[in-house]
């Protein structure tokens, strides 16, 4: 069992010593000038794995969705996407100060949009009114509890889209953990949509890092976007190193995460004072609603038994199973939550 249990994110987990030495070994060159030869593999391979034309190597997902909106619009025109989805919330209003877009929001059901609530949506040009340019659509879902959208959602939403000229981006930043958990792989996915990101640093188990993917005419203009934003990277080969590892080794133990995710809810189920979301989580993510206030709970459960989690809302926890957390850790973590809502019930 690891000393403290960190249950905040899958980002929290460590560099293992065998990605260690992958970095430690790696090529390396000044990427700018587009000299890196690991950054090159590691876009190659994503590429290949999403059936993409081409890939580039970003610092961050949010930095990936945010040129990826810029790629897809111009000004003014609207962009629509989940009521909760990351880029909506977590993004610092990035589509509208950067991208210079207007957000138009659908509800979704445990993270799953409806087809005739994006029809209704869609937007032609007018006299009046903005086009809408694009859709994001966001799997897993993080706010919605991890869940995934199934591919024939995809399919529909992307012949919708693709029959009014409109394009869609996958914020894949969990899609590995999509893949897994609907046994589906991430090519199939990828082929639903113009764009798709994933991230290298959540259940992928890197330091650092996100690959957007798309067409050679798309990754050309995002590099140049990536570029304006100052995500221009030198000798990144060190980091692209960790992403070729990941991608070679740590996809498929996703399905260990997942299974800890279930293990996790279906032992804090029946403690009193809290709500489980999903007895049965889809992936790596398990929430939870208290009685309490989140913020009591959470600052109990780290100070009293050294769990560490994440309040989402004021009555509302998350847990996230990741490299980083072992079965001695999640039985520690379901005692200790237990005890925490005995003691605040
Ligand atoms: C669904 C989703 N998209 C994008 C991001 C952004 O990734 P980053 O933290 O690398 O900017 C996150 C981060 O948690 C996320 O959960």
């Amino acid at each position: 069992m690891h000393e403290i249990v960190d249950l905040r994110s899958d980002t929290v987990s460590r560099p293992t010593p065998a990605m260690r030495e992958a970095m430690a070994q790696a090529e390396v060159g000044d990427d700018v000038f587009d000299d890196d030869p690991t950054v090159h593999q590691l876009q190659q391979l994503a590429a290949q794995i999403t059936g993409k034309e081409a890939a580039l190597f970003m610092p961050s997902g949010t930095m990936s969705n945010t040129v990826a909106i810029c790629v897809h619009t111009q000004p003014g025109d609207e962009i629509l996407l989940d009521t909760e989805a990351h880029s909506m919330l977590y993004e610092v209003g990035a589509p509208a100060r950067i991208a210079h877009v207007l957000t138009r929001t659908f509800p979704s059901k445990e993270g799953v949009p409806c087809l005739e609530t994006i029809e209704r949506s869609l937007h032609v040009a007018s006299l009046h009114s903005p086009r809408t340019a694009l859709v994001i659509l966001e799997n897993t879902h993080n706010r919605a509890g991890g869940y995934p959208i199934p591919l024939e959602v995809h399919q529909r939403i992307y012949a919708l889209c693709q029959a009014q000229h409109v394009r869609v981006h996958i914020d894949g930043a969990r899609i590995f953990n999509a893949s897994i958990a609907t046994n589906t792989p991430v090519a199939q996915f990828a082929a639903c949509a113009d764009s798709l990101t994933f991230c290298l640093s959540k259940g992928l188990g890197c330091p650092i890092g996100s690959v957007l993917c798309g067409s050679y005419e798309f990754i050309q203009q995002a590099k140049r976007v990536r570029k304006m934003l100052g995500g221009g990277m030198r000798q990144v080969g060190i980091l692209a190193a960790a992403g070729i590892y990941a991608l070679k080794n740590h996809i498929e133990r996703l399905a260990e995460d997942h299974r800890r995710a279930r293990q996790l809810a279906q032992n804090i189920a029946d403690a009193q004072g809290i709500l489980v979301e999903s007895p049965n989580p889809p992936t790596n993510m398990v929430y939870f609603q208290t009685q309490a206030p989140a913020e009591a709970f959470v600052e109990r459960l780290q100070t009293d038994y050294r769990v560490l989690c994440h309040a989402t809302g004021p009555h509302r926890i998350r847990l996230v199973t990741h490299l980083d957390v072992d079965d001695d850790d999640v039985a520690h973590a379901a005692q200790a939550i237990c005890a925490v809502a005995k003691a605040l019930y």
